[in-house]
């Protein structure tokens, strides 16, 4: 099987980010799609997706690990989910603190039988496993905070689909959650709303969380894939189901197929994909 990978990171802020600031973005995630492509020769989908958005994380342009937005209190508090198409096990950690890659620990959980943990307790899990203290907060974002930017708020997110050459497909979603919100809102990036895959398809999505939500998205088209839809259909009837609420929302997905397919609900979601060739948004 070709293998195949598509990753995003998030949605171009019109109002908040330059010209500059979207070449930095095309260039970043043409290269860490190029560099989890070739991950992927010779690893899972999950390790893949997992990898790819440990370097997304990594990347202080995007809403997720370094970089992530504050919260109204003043902290920031992540979340990170993946799933295994092929095991169907979910694992991940809700608004975490603190350490760099909120993606590992979710790894990490795969093992164990609660595999979803939020908060302190997360935090002391991940501590307990060899994460360190790391502060994820860029002066950009300090700034940012300072001056209440909302309007940059509720759009970012990084996520990674895959699907290796055993035909296995596997989903990762990042998150520094919408920005300025009450210390306690949950994320759909941990959630089977953001975040899901089977053995037919796996989806991983950005945007309001509360619309993610609402819509149940990713569990969704994964489910309308499973039962006969192509992507592509499943993806524009949920995202037309969107529209009922004005829903704001990005996907990126992989079929068992192969077919990769993305689309977003508002301008843009920003993206890139790799099979034969390399694809980056414009
Ligand atoms: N999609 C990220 C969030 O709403 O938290």
């Amino acid at each position: 099987m070709q293998e195949k990978i598509i990753i995003h990171g998030g949605f171009f802020s019109e109002s908040s980010d330059s010209e500059e600031v979207k070449v930095a973005k095309q260039n970043a995630l043409a290269n860490i799609v190029k560099e989890a492509f070739e991950f992927l020769k010779t690893h899972s989908a999950m390790d893949a997706a997992v990898y790819a958005v440990s370097l997304l994380e990594d990347c202080d342009l995007f809403n997720a690990g370094l970089g992530s937005q504050i919260q109204s209190d003043g902290k920031i508090r992540m979340s990170a989910s993946i799933m295994d198409g092929e095991s169907k096990k979910f694992s991940g950690v809700i608004n975490i603190e603190d350490v760099k890659n909120p993606v590992f620990v979710a790894e990490k959980l795969m093992s164990f039988e609660d595999s979803v943990l939020s908060g302190p307790e997360a935090l002391s899990f991940a501590r307990q496993h060899g994460f360190s203290y790391f502060n994820p907060e860029t002066s950009s974002r300090k700034q940012a905070y300072v001056k209440k930017l909302a309007e940059s708020a509720g759009v970012g997110t990084v996520g990674c689909v895959a699907l290796d050459r055993n035909g296995k497909l596997a989903a990762a979603t990042s998150t520094g959650g919408k920005g300025f919100e009450l210390p306690g809102r949950v994320s759909d990036s941990a959630t089977v709303a953001g975040n899901y895959a089977n053995d037919f398809a796996a989806i991983s999505c950005t945007g309001v969380g509360e619309d993610i939500v609402r819509a149940a998205l990713a569990a969704k088209i994964v489910t309308r894939v499973t039962d006969g839809l192509s992507l592509e259909d499943a993806c524009n009837k949920s995202m037309q189901e969107l529209k009922e609420f004005d829903g704001f929302a990005g996907v990126i997905g992989i079929s068992s197929t192969g077919e990769i397919f993305k689309v977003d609900s508002h301008p843009f979601m920003v993206w890139a994909s790799y099979s034969d060739t390399l694809e980056v948004f414009q």
